[in-house]
């Protein structure tokens, strides 16, 4: 089946890349060429594990190319799908469509026969209409049919996420595109993963409802996790408590600095909106989107105490300012609101990241980058875990507690223990949800 992918984002390029995988001939179309120069050179733009082996594959394989030539790739395509970006536009919450309709317009003047346009870009509900809407103007004579396929993919464990999906989520309106999408997903069928045939609005809404369902657990965890520090239970022991009821379930219950990243608070924010548009305000996410900002609040004062009350003239090692290991991705990442408050306060910032500091560099300014962590906590005051790459979980406590001028850590993902940090010879040990003082 020959697919096209309009859009060489995070989703774009991944979803094209897996789909070549599952033996489909795939051309992914950007409008930077730039962008498209790198992946003919066969560079990965964004950081993603197994991303660069599985694309070389498939290149080699003949099933996979890039091109900035929108015509020519949609020319004989059974499926077009569209993948770009759906930023929070300025303002008003929403999401902004620019692009999506853009991308519509173009392909429907590009269609050569029957195909099928699906929107992956998370998307208002009612989306997938207007597309319809917007190629049939742009095209009258042309033969299509409009999809829905919401993405479920998490940031460095996104291509294990597309080839072993909890569910594939499709809404059309006819059996003709109901085919083709089932054709598209024929290997994961095969291999009994479950795939939700629905209308459109159901599948745009389940995005949606999904991802505000995830960040509503995640900070109902982190509001227990506030009042855990205050009555003296460990938060972690609740979740685990909590989650082996199967009705809750384990996952998305870990206490941190407040969500971050690419689809969370946009979704949320969109999803917000589109309740308020409805007159049927989303009470629940529009409480989860202010106590997640409180929570970031809440890690900055936090912070303070163990500073003795002010940041200024202490330095500070922060480990980690990714939104979440495993990714380069700093959007809406929580080190973005506690970094400049840092500096602002008047502290010395060495940050640490494995991935974070190129994009890092332009939008935590004034902090000095360092790759060692142990470097990085030499003569500090206080060091701060806030992101949970692997490289901090294994640090040797007792070498960095022997570099700090202080020994003082607040390990906002709860990778230590007090015991640990005790042992170690921390002065103070403070983690998020749990009695922290050594
Ligand atoms: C998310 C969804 O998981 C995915 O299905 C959707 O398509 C895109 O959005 P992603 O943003 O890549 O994926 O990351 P995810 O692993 O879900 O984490 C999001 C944020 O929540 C991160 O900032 C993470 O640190 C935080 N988080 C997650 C917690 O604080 N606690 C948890 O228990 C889980």
């Amino acid at each position: 089946m020959k697919i096209t992918m309009i859009g060489t984002g995070y989703v774009g390029l991944v979803s094209g890349v897996c789909f070549s995988d599952f033996g489909h001939d795939v051309i992914c179309v950007d409008k930077d060429p730039r962008k498209i120069e790198m992946l003919n050179a066969g560079e990965v733009p964004i950081y993603e594990p197994g991303l660069d082996t599985l694309m070389e594959k498939n290149v080699e394989a003949g099933r996979l190319s890039f091109t900035t030539d929108l015509a020519s790739a949609v020319d004989g395509a059974e499926a077009v799908f569209i993948a770009v970006g759906t930023p929070t536009r300025r303002g008003d919450g929403h999401a902004d469509l620019t692009y999506v309709m853009a991308a519509a317009e173009e392909v429907a003047q590009a269609l050569t026969g029957y195909a099928v346009i699906v929107t992956k870009s998370t998307v208002p509900v009612g989306t997938n209409r207007k597309v319809k809407q917007v190629v049939a103007k742009a095209n009258p004579a042309a033969e299509f049919d409009v999809a829905s396929n919401p993405e479920f993919l998490r940031e460095g464990a996104a291509i294990d996420d597309f080839m072993r999906p909890d569910r594939v989520v499709v809404g059309v309106q006819t059996d003709r595109a109901g085919d083709v999408m089932a054709e598209i997903y024929r290997p994961l069928f095969l291999r009994d993963f479950p795939i939700i045939t629905t209308d459109l609005e159901s599948a745009e809404m389940i995005k949606y409802a999904a991802n505000a369902f995830l960040a509503t657990k995640i900070t109902f965890i982190n509001e227990i996790a506030a009042l855990c520090e205050r009555v003296g239970a460990d938060v972690k022991e609740v979740s685990k408590g909590i989650g082996l009821d199967n009705r809750i379930g384990n996952k998305f219950l870990h206490a941190g600095p407040g969500y971050g990243g690419s689809c969370f608070p946009k979704d949320t924010s969109a999803l917000a909106r589109i309740g308020q548009d409805h007159a049927v305000p989303q009470q629940i996410v529009e409480t989860v989107i202010r106590v997640n900002d409180a929570v970031k609040l809440r890690m900055i004062e936090k912070l303070r105490d163990m500073c003795d009350g002010s940041f200024n003239g202490k330095t500070i090692a922060v480990l980690g300012v990714t939104f979440k290991p495993n990714t380069d991705d700093m959007r809406d990442a929580p080190s973005l609101t506690i970094v400049p408050a840092l500096v602002g306060g008047g502290a010395k910032l060495r940050v640490v990241d494995p991935q974070g500091q190129r994009e890092g560099e332009a939008l935590l300014p004034g902090v000095h980058w360092l790759d060692d962590p142990y470097k990085a906590a030499q003569n500090a005051d206080l060091v701060v875990v806030l992101t949970e790459w692997n490289e901090f979980r294994a640090l040797d406590l007792k070498k960095l507690a022997r570099k700090m001028s202080t020994p003082r850590m607040a390990d906002l993902r709860n990778v230590y223990s007090p015991r640990d940090a005790k042992r170690a010879g921390f002065d103070a040990y403070e983690s998020v949800g749990r009695k922290g003082a050594c």
